[in-house]
């Protein structure tokens, strides 16, 4: 075989084998970039144990509609520019891989609308092939839907397991996520479904009460705060 050039599609799934392993990969990806947007409140929806949706909405600086389709390009990102940049990142994600991958796997639609845009826009990616940015309803904040995972890559379905296995995966994610982010606001509901609704806490007692929705009561009655580190253990480890 002649030595040639893959095309991006190929490419972007090759770099979708390797981040989007299962649908959780999908919401860790979105939720990140919820996070780096400076998002105050994160909601997740998923059906089918994400295979058949995963929505992250978030309230974040959205994106201009210029610049909806670099979103969608492979190494675009608004994270770094310069190797000095990736020496001192502080953002959760850089590569600017992490939408084309899904895009490139799944059919991804974002709306969004940045502060002092008018309206909001979308863009629409199946399989690799995007459309045009249109005009769509959305509040300021991004929304990202991921549809039909995996719908052209029968190799890769194979390997997701039942949507119960693949929802827990995706619930202890969102769960050390709101234990991290205290200051984020986490909702995440499959179907109809709430698992888990966490309410932005203000530091301090409040914050018990995310460590009790997460980990349970009696975890927060066995630990003891350690008010040097700002966290908390168990009593019988420290
Ligand atoms: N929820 C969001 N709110 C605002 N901007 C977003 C959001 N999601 C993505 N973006 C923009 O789209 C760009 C591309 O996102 P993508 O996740 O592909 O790359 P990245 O986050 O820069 O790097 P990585 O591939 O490491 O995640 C981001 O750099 C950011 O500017
Ligand atoms: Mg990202």
């Amino acid at each position: 075989m002649p030595i040639r050039v893959l095309p991006d599609a190929l490419v972007d799934q090759i770099a979708a084998g390797e981040v989007i392993e299962r649908p959780a990969s999908v919401v860790k990806e979105l939720v990140e970039n919820s996070l780096d947007a400076g998002a105050s409140r994160i909601e997740v929806d998923v059906e089918r144990g994400g295979v058949g949706l995963i929505r992250v909405s978030d309230d974040g600086r959205g994106i201009a509609a210029a610049e909806l389709p670099l979103a969608l390009a492979r190494h675009a990102t608004s994270k770094i520019t310069s190797l000095d940049d990736l020496e001192a990142v502080t953002t959760l994600g850089f590569r600017g891989e992490a939408l084309p991958s899904i895009g490139s796997v799944a059919k991804l639609r974002i709306a969004t609308r940045a502060a002092g845009e008018p309206q909001g826009a979308e863009i629409i990616i199946e399989g690799g092939a995007a459309t045009a940015v249109r005009p769509a309803a959305q509040p300021a904040g991004t929304t990202i839907e991921v549809r039909d995972l995996f719908f052209n890559v029968p190799a890769r379905r194979k390997f997701v397991r039942s949507d119960t296995t693949e929802l827990t995966h995706i619930a202890r994610l969102i769960e050390r996520l709101a234990l991290s982010r205290f200051d984020v606001a986490f909702r995440l509901r499959h179907g109809s479904r709430t698992l888990l609704d966490a309410p932005v806490v203000s530091a301090g007692e409040a914050e018990r009460a995310r460590l009790d929705e997460i980990l349970g009561g009696d975890f927060t009655a066995a630990a003891v705060r350690q008010p040097h580190n700002n966290c908390w253990n168990r009593w019988w480890s420290t």
